[in-house]
């Protein structure tokens, strides 16, 4: 039987993942793809630390030239994280001739055009699909099952941790730093959790998203970024009373050819498909022009499920060795990058506020709305037992972004307002 080896970087959560499923699973993959799979090196940084997966600690090592200069590796799999060497490793790797499946986001979504330049050239396979949505096979249903269609937006849930604090925080009533923790101990957030907290990691997922559903080249540069760190449990509860779930969501969206690209926290009717996706789960909205709206959803993030989406894409690999076509399926961005003007976008918006509650107050709230022509919605007022103090949530009709930005400032700035926050709300 032909073997394939295998060469791993990296033996944290995801790593231990593939190592898992790899050992459980050898015999029906093994006869799948019709070759045996050995796994022949794995680099760690320390080599003493135990291990959560039975392995032969012979084939640890901590020099990387072990892994990435053994002639008989033909497959490496990158999981150590962060940029610089990650990088340097797989330009190796792809110089030296090998394929390689990465789980890397923040790497794909700053390097991926070099990288994927390098591996055509090679002629070799870099696949990444555990980078985005960890377990859900969206990578390949964008450039292969809907290649067909011209797809205008994406709606995208796309980050585990943040999604997962979220849902602790609105249905166990939970405090945001509590479920900070929870998160990393089931593996979930980063191994610096800023950037899944701060929507970095959200954001280098739409900008892979928006290459291959759009073949835009977008750049981190490029995406309008809030994370979720000023999101009180006081702003969750009175979306709720409004009917709306508080989600950080990434919009990429085609207009005219100009691209608009956001991650922020967003309220969604609870009746939205994507209202109901909790917990460390991820989805994918996809607007089609011809098949209309589909979902994709299923667990974004966690041991197992990364490693099924890394193994998946080493046996498409080892199919593509077998055929002699490594290196033909490689997508890079073919269209222009323009920015949708700020002036262009339109939106619902949700508007928090602390008001003095006294006589005429309330007037001069829908009195500025009603000079600048913004409609409103739904309104809800409560009042703050005790204080003289107001406390107003407002749904606005579309209306257009700057104008209502330029008014949320008037707002913020009356003597009547103690204190104000909006979020933008996507439509149902
Ligand atoms: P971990 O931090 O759990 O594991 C990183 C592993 O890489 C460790 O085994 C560590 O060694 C090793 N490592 C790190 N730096 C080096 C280095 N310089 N030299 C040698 N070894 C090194 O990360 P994850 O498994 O969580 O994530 C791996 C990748 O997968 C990241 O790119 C992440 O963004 C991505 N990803 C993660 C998901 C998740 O749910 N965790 C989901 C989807 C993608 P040692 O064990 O000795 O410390
Ligand atoms: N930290 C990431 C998340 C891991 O929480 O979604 C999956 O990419």
């Amino acid at each position: 039987m032909k073997k394939v080896s295998v060469g791993l970087l990296g033996f944290g959560t995801v790593g231990t993942g593939v190592v898992r499923l790899l050992t459980q699973e050898k015999e029906r993959l093994e006869a799948r793809m019709g070759c045996s799979i050995e796994l022949k090196k794995v680099l760690v940084r320390n080599k003493n630390r135990p291990r959560k997966v039975l392995i032969d600690s012979r084939i640890l090592t901590t020099d990387a030239s072990d892994v990435l200069d053994d002639p008989e590796i033909d497959i490496i799999i990158e999981l150590i994280g962060g940029v610089d060497k990650a990088y340097r490793y797989i330009l190796r790797a792809l110089q030296n001739k090998k394929n390689v499946v990465t789980a890397n986001k923040d790497l794909m979504a700053s390097y991926g055009e070099e990288l994927l330049l390098e591996a055509r050239k090679s002629k070799k396979d870099l696949f990444y699909e555990a980078s985005v949505a960890g377990g859900i096979p969206i990578l390949r249903t964008l450039t292969d099952s809907l290649a067909a269609d011209r797809i205008v937006k994406l709606i995208g849930i796309v980050n585990g941790t943040t999604n997962y604090i979220l849902s602790q925080m609105s249905h166990e009533g939970l405090s945001y730093e509590k479920s900070l923790q929870s998160a990393q101990s089931l593996g979930f957030a980063e191994a610096d959790p800023t950037s899944d907290v701060e929507g970095l990691d959200a954001a280098r997922k739409m900008v892979i998203l928006s290459h291959l559903a759009f073949s835009i080249p977008v750049r981190m540069d490029d995406v309008k970024i809030t994370g979720i760190t000023d999101v009180t449990r006081e702003d969750i509860v009175y979306a709720q009373k409004l009917g709306y779930t508080v989600k950080l969501v990434g919009v990429s969206e085609v207009n005219n050819g100009a691209i608009d690209v956001r991650v922020e926290p967003t309220l969604l009717p609870n009746g939205h498909p994507l209202a109901s996706v909790d917990n460390e789960n991820n989805a994918i909205y996809v607007y089609g022009s011809t098949l209309g709206e589909t979902m994709y959803y299923g667990p974004g993030a966690g041991e197992g499920p990364t490693a099924v989406s890394v193994l998946s894409d080493l046996l498409a690999v080892i199919r593509n060795m077998n055929l002699g076509v490594t290196g033909n399926h490689i997508f890079l961005p073919r269209r222009e990058m323009h920015n949708r003007e700020e002036n262009s976008i339109e939106s619902q918006f949700f508007v928090r506020l602390h008001m003095k509650d006294e006589p005429g107050s309330f007037s001069l709230l829908t009195d500025l709305f009603k000079e600048q022509r913004i409609s409103l919605e739904k309104l809800y007022q409560e009042p703050i037992v005790g204080k003289d103090i107001a406390e107003i949530s407002i749904i606005t009709h579309t209306t257009n972004k700057i104008l209502f930005e330029s008014s949320f400032d008037v707002l913020r700035k009356m003597d009547v307002v103690l204190n104000a926050k909006y979020y933008r709300v996507e439509r149902g």
